[in-house]
Parts: C-alpha cells; sequence; structure tokens
C-alpha cells in the first residue's frame, strides 16, 4: 500500500482530514457522475467475490467459503439493482403543485465498523452504500478480519476513483485498536456511524454521540404451528441456519413447535439431516456454547461435526445442525442464547400462544428488535397479524429461511436489500428497518409558499321573488310526510298555513311543532325529536327568523344522526377542513327546506347553528356544511308586516355579516360580489323597510333578499370580531344579536383599519393587511367620497354613513345608552373580552386582536366613542 499505515491518534486525525476534504469535493458530484461511479465500484466487488470470500475464510477461520461468495455477490448484485435508479443527489423529488421539493444532502464522512463474521460483504456493502450517497467512509475491521476488510475496501476504492471519484473517498484503520476504532467514532469530523458487530461494538457507536445506524444483537426464534407445511418449514430451517456455518446474525437460533406436530417435526429434521442430541451429549455441550465474554468464539461459524468433537462427542457424517431438545427458555440456558452456528435449539408449546410467549422470552433475553419467524398457513391472516403484534421485532418472517430472508430481496422483493439490519428502539438502534441509502441521506424540504383550496358551499337550490313558496315546495311531489317547524306567532297568525296549504294540495302528511325558545335549548328540541323519530318526516320546513331554522337544523341533525357529542363538534377550530370532529352528511332520511320569516339572520343558506344545554348551561355554536339546508325559499310575502324592532335589528345584523365577510381573511372573489351587493341594498333599502313597512313592498323584497346574499357571503367567508363581540355582549346583557352588532360595528371597524396592526391575522390568502383598503371599497361603492377622497377619509366616511344608518332605524348610539350599568358593565369585561378573543369568529378577523384591544373596543362601544 502507498499510503501510510494508520497506527497512531495522529495518523488518524491526518486520515479523517484527507477524507474529510475527499467528500466536500464528492458531495458537488452530479447524480449521473455519482451513478458510474457506483455501477463501476459495484462491478468491481462483484468480480472479486470468490477471491474476497477465499481471503474471510482463511483470515478469520469462520464460515464456508462458498457462502461468503453468495453475500459478497448480494452485496454488490443486489445493492447495486436496488438503488441504481434512485435519485440520491440534490433534488430528488418535486411536487409542482403542492410547491414542495425534496433536496438530498450527504451526512458527510461515515465511520464503518465491520464485523469479523461477515468482514468482506459488509465493507462492500456499506463503501457501496457511501458512494451512492456522496458521503465518504473510514472503515475500523475487526483485528481478526482486518486484512479481508481493507482488501474489500480497497477494490472498492480503487474502482470509484478510476471511474472519477475523489480518491480519498473510501479509507480505513489498517492496525484496528478499541483505541484507535474509539477515537474514529467520537472525532468531530465524523458525521455518522454505521455499525455492525458485536454487542459492546455497537454500544460504543451509541455512547459516540454520533447519529449511529447500528445493528442488535439476534436471538430468532422460529415458530412452527400445526398447519405450517412442515417439510418446507424444517428444509427451510436447516437452509438457513447452514447458511456460512451460522453465522448471520438474523438466522434462527431455537425453533418453538407445537406440541400436535412436535414428534412430526422432529422426525423432519432428522430426516433433513439434523442430529437430535441425547440428553448426555446435550449437557456436554451445553458447557461450551458460552464464556464469561458471550459465544464461545471457538463454535462460531464452525461445522456442526467439528462442534460436537469441541464437546467431546461424535456425530454421523454429513450432520447439518445439532439439535437440542430443551425446556428452559430462561437466562439460565445457555441454549436460550445467540449461538452463531449450527446448533439449534427445540422447545414443545403446548398451544400457539403458549409458543408466542416462549418466543418472546427469547428475543427479550437477546434478539429485542432483530427477527422472528413464524411458519404457519398463510392464508390465515389472524396468527400473522397476532405474531406481528406481539414480538418487538423489526422483521417477523413469515415461511422464510431468516438468514436470507432477513437481508431482503432475496424470499420478499419489496423487504429491502441490506447488511446493517436496524433493530429501533428495542435494540438501541436508531432505525427498525434495513439500512439503505434513504439512511445516508439528510433531506431537505424546500417548501414554496402555496394558498390552499378554498370553496363556495350554499345550497344547492335558493328560490326567491314573492309567492315562491308555492311553486318551490311543489318540488316536493312525492314526498310522504312533512314535519314543519315554526313559532307560536306564525303558527296562530295563519302564516303557517301559507305553507301547510300548499303540503295538503300536494298530499302530503304533516305534523306543526311551534313551541320553539328564541334561544332554542336541547331540552326544548326533545320534544319535536321524540315526534320525528315516531314520525318519520321524509321533509322538514322550517318557517320562522333565526331560532326556529336553527332548532330545525338541530332536529334534522339529531334526527339522521342520533348520538351527536355537541362538545366534539362544537369544538374551536383554526381551519373548517382540519376540525377533529365533523359530521356526515346529511339528507338521507329527509330534505330540509328553510323559509325565513325575518330578513337578517341568513341561517337559511349557512352552515351554523346555535344550541344551547340548559343543564349545562353552555352554548354550542356549530359550524359544519352538512347543516347547510337542502333548499332556502326567500319570499317576501312573510315579511311585510315585521315589527319595526326586528326590521332594524335583522337589517343591521345582515350588513354587519356582509361587512365582516368583506373584510375576512377568508374573503374571496366569489363571497366579495355578494357582500357588496347586500351592503349596497341595505344602505339604500334598510331606512324605508324600518320607516315605511309593508307601505314599501319593494324595500321589504330587497332587504329580504339582502339578508340572504349577505348569508351567502359569510357561509364562506365567515365573520370577524364583532360578532366574536356581539355573542359575548347579546349573551351576558340579553341584547338581541343584530342590536349588539349594531353597538360595536363602528369601533370594529375603526380598529381593522390598520395598516400595522399589533398581530396580522395568518392566513395564506391574507397576504398583507389590508382591511382599511376594503373599507375604503365599501365606502367606493357607497358612492361615498370622490375620486380625491383618501383611504382614511373613506374609512371615516363608511364609519360615519353607518352610524347615520343606525340612528335612522332608532339604534342607541353607544351601550350606555343602551341602557347598561357603567359599573356592572365595567365589572364583567375582563371576562367579556376573553370569551370575546375565544368566539369561534375571532378567527376570521383581519386583525388578530389581542384581548386588551377587545377589552379596549368594548370600552369605546360603551360611550359610543368611535
Ligand atoms: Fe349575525
Amino acid at each position: 500500500m502507498e499510503e501510510k499505515q494508520i497506527n497512531t491518534l495522529e495518523d488518524l486525525d491526518n486520515l479523517i482530514e484527507r477524507v474529510s476534504k475527499a467528500q466536500k469535493l464528492y458531495a458537488t458530484f452530479s447524480g449521473e457522475k455519482v451513478d458510474a461511479i457506483f455501477k463501476a465500484a459495484a462491478t468491481a466487488a462483484n468480480k472479486m467475490r470468490i477471491e474476497l470470500a477465499q481471503m474471510a475464510v482463511d483470515e478469520t477461520g469462520m464460515g464456508v467459503m462458498e457462502d461468503k461468495v453468495i453475500k459478497n455477490h448480494f452485496a454488490s448484485e443486489y445493492i447495486y439493482n436496488k438503488h441504481k435508479g434512485v435519485k440520491t443527489c440534490g433534488i430528488i423529488k418535486e411536487d409542482k403543485v403542492g410547491g414542495v421539493k425534496i433536496v438530498a444532502a450527504p451526512l458527510g464522512v461515515l465511520a464503518g465498523i465491520v464485523p469479523t463474521t461477515n468482514p468482506t460483504s459488509t465493507a462492500i456493502f456499506k463503501s457501496l452504500l457511501a458512494l451512492k450517497t456522496r458521503n465518504a467512509i473510514i472503515f475500523s475491521p475487526h483485528p481478526r478480519a482486518k486484512k479481508s476488510t481493507v482488501a474489500a475496501a480497497k477494490i472498492v476504492l480503487d474502482a470509484a476513483v478510476k471511474a472519477g471519484a475523489p480518491k480519498d473517498i473510501i479509507a480505513w484503520i489498517d492496525e484496528p485498536t478499541i483505541e484507535l476504532s474509539s477515537a474514529l467514532m467520537k472525532h468531530p469530523q465524523i458525521h455518522g456511524i454505521l455499525a455492525t458487530g458485536g454487542p459492546s461494538m455497537v454500544q460504543a457507536a451509541y455512547t459516540s454521540g454520533k447519529p449511529a445506524l447500528g445493528v442488535g444483537p439476534g436471538n430468532t426464534p422460529a415458530i412452527i404451528d400445526e398447519t405450517a407445511n412442515i417439510d418446507m418449514a424444517v428444509s427451510s430451517i436447516i437452509l438457513s441456519k447452514t447458511f456460512d456455518n451460522g453465522m448471520i446474525c438474523a438466522s434462527e437460533q431455537s425453533v418453538i413447535v407445537i406440541d400436535s406436530v412436535y414428534e412430526e417435526v422432529k422426525k423432519t429434521f432428522i430426516k433433513r439431516g439434523a442430529y437430535v442430541l441425547d440428553k448426555k451429549q446435550a449437557d456436554a455441550l451445553k458447557k461450551i456454547i458460552l464464556t464469561p465474554k458471550g459465544v464461545n468464539a471457538l463454535i462460531v461459524g464452525q461445522p456442526a461435526h467439528k462442534i460436537a468433537a469441541l464437546a467431546g462427542f461424535e456425530v454421523p457424517a454429513g450432520t447439518k445442525i445439532l439439535l437440542a431438545e430443551q425446556d428452559d427458555y430462561s437466562k439460565n440456558n445457555p441454549y436460550a442464547y445467540e449461538k452463531l452456528s449450527p446448533i439449534l435449539t427445540m422447545y414443545r408449546a403446548l398451544s400457539f400462544e403458549k409458543a408466542t410467549d416462549i418466543a418472546l422470552a427469547l428475543i427479550e433475553l437477546g434478539g429485542m428488535g432483530h427477527t422472528s419467524v413464524l411458519y404457519t398457513d398463510e392464508r390465515k391472516p389472524e396468527r400473522m397479524d397476532f405474531y406481528a403484534n406481539k414480538m418487538p421485532t423489526g422483521r417477523i418472517l413469515i415461511n422464510t429461511p431468516s438468514s436470507q430472508g432477513g437481508i431482503g430481496d432475496l424470499y420478499n422483493f419489496k423487504l429491502e436489500p441490506s447488511l446493517t439490519l436496524g433493530c429501533g428502539s428495542w435494540g438501541g438502534n436508531s432505525v427498525s428497518e434495513n439500512v439503505g441509502v434513504k439512511h445516508l441521506l439528510n433531506y431537505k424540504t424546500l417548501a414554496i409558499r402555496r394558498e390552499n383550496m378554498l370553496w363556495f358551499k350554499v345550497p344547492p337550490k335558493i328560490y326567491f321573488k314573492r309567492g315562491a313558496t308555492d311553486l318551490a315546495l311543489r318540488e316536493f311531489e312525492g314526498k310522504k310526510r312533512a314535519f314543519v317547524v315554526t313559532d307560536r306567532f306564525l303558527f296562530d297568525s295563519g302564516m303557517s298555513a301559507m305553507v301547510t296549504d300548499v303540503l295538503e294540495e300536494m298530499n302530503i302528511d304533516f305534523q306543526i311543532f311551534f313551541d320553539i325558545l328564541p334561544e332554542p335549548t336541547l331540552g326544548s328540541i326533545e320534544k319535536a325529536v321524540d315526534m320525528i323519530r315516531t314520525y318519520k318526516p321524509d321533509l322538514i320546513v322550517a318557517l320562522g327568523g333565526g331560532s326556529p331554522m336553527d332548532a330545525a337544523k338541530m332536529m334534522w341533525l339529531l334526527y339522521e344522526q342520533g348520538d351527536v357529542c355537541f362538545e366534539d363538534v362544537a369544538m374551536r377550530f383554526m381551519d373548517i377542513r382540519k376540525r377533529i370532529s365533523t359530521l356526515p352528511e346529511l339528507g338521507k332520511k329527509a330534505q330540509l327546506v328553510c323559509i325565513p320569516t325575518t330578513s337578517g339572520t341568513g341561517s337559511e343558506v349557512t352552515p351554523f347553528t346555535v344550541i344551547t344545554d340548559e343543564k349545562t348551561d353552555t352554548k354550542y355554536p356549530l359550524a359544519d356544511y352538512a347543516l347547510t339546508p337542502s333548499m332556502a325559499i326567500i319570499d317576501a310575502n312573510f315579511v311585510d308586516h315585521m315589527p319595526k324592532s326586528l326590521t332594524a335589528a335583522g337589517g343591521i345584523d345582515a350588513l354587519v355579516h356582509a361587512l365582516e365577510a368583506y373584510v375576512s381573511v377568508m374573503a374571496t372573489n366569489y363571497t366579495n360580489s355578494l357582500a357588496l351587493e347586500a351592503i349596497k341594498q341595505i344602505f339604500r333599502y334598510l331606512p324605508s323597510a324600518y320607516a315605511n313597512g309593508a307601505d314599501d313592498p319593494k324595500a321589504r323584497e330587497k332587504m329580504h333578499n339582502a339578508a340572504t346574499i349577505a348569508g351567502m357571503a359569510f357561509a364562506n367567508a365567515f365573520l370577524g370580531v364583532c360578532h366574536s363581540m356581539a355573542h359575548k355582549l347579546g349573551g351576558m346583557y340579553h341584547i338581541p344579536h343584530g342590536i349588539a352588532n349594531a353597538l360595536l360595528i363602528c369601533q370594529v371597524i375603526r380598529f381593522n383599519a390598520d395598516n400595522k396592526p399589533t398581530h396580522q391575522a395568518a392566513f395564506p390568502q391574507y397576504e398583507v393587511p389590508e382591511a382599511k383598503k376594503r373599507y375604503a371599497q365599501i365606502a367606493h361603492t357607497l358612492y361615498l367620497g370622490d375620486e380625491k377622497t383618501s383611504e382614511d377619509e373613506r374609512v371615516e366616511l363608511l364609519i360615519e354613513a353607518v352610524a347615520k344608518l343606525k340612528e335612522d332605524i332608532g339604534i342607541p348610539s353607544s351601550i350606555k345608552a343602551y341602557g347598561i350599568d357603567e359599573k356592572t358593565f365595567m365589572k364583567n369585561l375582563d371576562k367579556l373580552a376573553l370569551s370575546a378573543f375565544d368566539d369561534q369568529c375571532t378567527n376570521a378577523n383581519p386583525v388578530y386582536p389581542m384581548v386588551d384591544e377587545i377589552k379596549q373596543i368594548y370600552m369605546n362601544a360603551f360611550e359610543g366613542k368611535y
């Protein structure tokens, strides 16, 4: 060798320095160049498979040359084949639509720990993985296998360099000592450790403080159950157990046989070349299996007859394995441990469950995380699943010889080919899979800002114009039973007949429920739900203001979905699509038609409802598109005679819906057009609808439509902090919902119209704080100001216009003027502000409000300052 031998710590430092340089250069190589190097290296290793196998056997005195050829062959051909098309350099994955790129980067310089049991194949395997991932690797061979390990590494290195790799990309310690290998692993310029070796070596790797991919020891149990193909099972175990004289860490150490087939299995073992030890022989062998340091190195990788001779007895020529029948699977029995030789322990189990208990005990004794095997009828998945759940092993192999099966790609082509089998946390390893190129890369995720899909959801049918009720309901021709939900006033005044007469004409049987409270409670709708469940309607008609419609939505939900946990469904969400609890689609039993008789809530087109549980005094606001009615009928004939107070409260509520929807972070072009149209109509027609009532039927009709149009906007763009605050203010002081909104809206506009708010709301679509701009757009739509009017001035004009509108429809100018006592108000203010902050509507507000800011808005609104 031309290079200086690595004998001292100083040599090691210099070596690592050189390798680091090489790796930094190699990290800049393209995928194409790397693939060419990977191929050249794999080819060279494959060509030398026989020479290297011979060297390993000669040097270590262990194993079978012909089997080591297979391992070298596997380490070059299978590893190349598996990874040849895999992208490992630079951008390896790209999702243009999703805006994500994955960039692969090497770890750096690796330390490779190589065992004496598989020196050449492990060195080939690790070198190839390192080359494919643009890592460098420095080997620390086992002292008893150093020559063959170094020879294998050098073959790979020479071929790689010839193909263009930097000259120090693979290196090794020539004269390994514990000191040098420990210094290697702990060296600051080492970035990862690939540790294969005995438990103490693996432990050293993990205590080095470096990310280590290691293997734990195995103690593989194989169960043969009564449904298994016994001849295949026995042959597979013998094949595996004799491979390289039992040195593969995944190989079977014990076989556990179900009682009913035990004798047959034993006979088959004998037939296929196993030698069953008698008691005396078994006792003699037992004494030489272990030494105080672990498995006796003298038996590792030795043929059966040689081991028997060591124990002082002879076995017939051609004996493949020594089979010891044992009962004791505790730590006191050497036969219960990993033997790394053709000694196989056999246990009898009275049941499958008992067999799995024994297998688990053996794994816990020495094979945590490694491999377990089951021979069974694969058509019965219960056994396999039970076993897989119970065994704490990274590989659970079915009907498979574990030496060949565990390393993957031979007996199952989906199991990654590898000579480093991760044992997971059970074995103190960082991976539980077969180690491959994916474990030797860092992945950088390049994530480009993206906006999530938005939506527009409203009832499939919305009918309007005076008298629409008749024609619209006729679409339900053929329905059998209708359940009409309304309130006592509408029933007593005969207005509900405008619905029931049509149902009668259509021969639809109906029941009417009119016991609806202004704030529906679970208790108050219970009776109706009972009636519905008995009556089994295929149509539910809600006729009334917000309360009957909200109650009907709830009845619909409880009718279609018997057991709803309101607490879960009402849970506050950040994104309606990502909620923890959602409702299933409704409408399987009945359709829901909503006919509003007030102009305000928009409930006929929204997915929202509120229900109070009077037992716990909890209000559950539910928001789920499943609650969107099947049909809405906007028939102004129902609203001509609305009292003034309802006209004012409903009208201003609708205005606030549209204002909040327009500045919401969820606002879209789809909802904006609706919000602006509603705002325009409300400013134009609300004063007359209020002043003239039935005498201005046009204003009535325009307002009725405007409320629904605003409803469609906020059904999709949602609301804001004005509603959050109105919900809590109204709840605490029994102020009608619309009025509560009216008392706060001017102050909220002022608060939101801020180009540098304390906290901007976080939502990808909401790029910059622009509530001020949007309010100015509203003012523009209302012809407030002229071309020269500034944005700030427009906001002022809008606030003035809203204040004027409130005045025109008889709404007090402040919370104080409404009649709330100042002392009481101030006393409750903290609580009020905090609960408003936590209201669902706060989420969509263009400014994420601080609790103190909400408090200030309340105080301003109390005084009527804006
Ligand atoms: Fe509202």
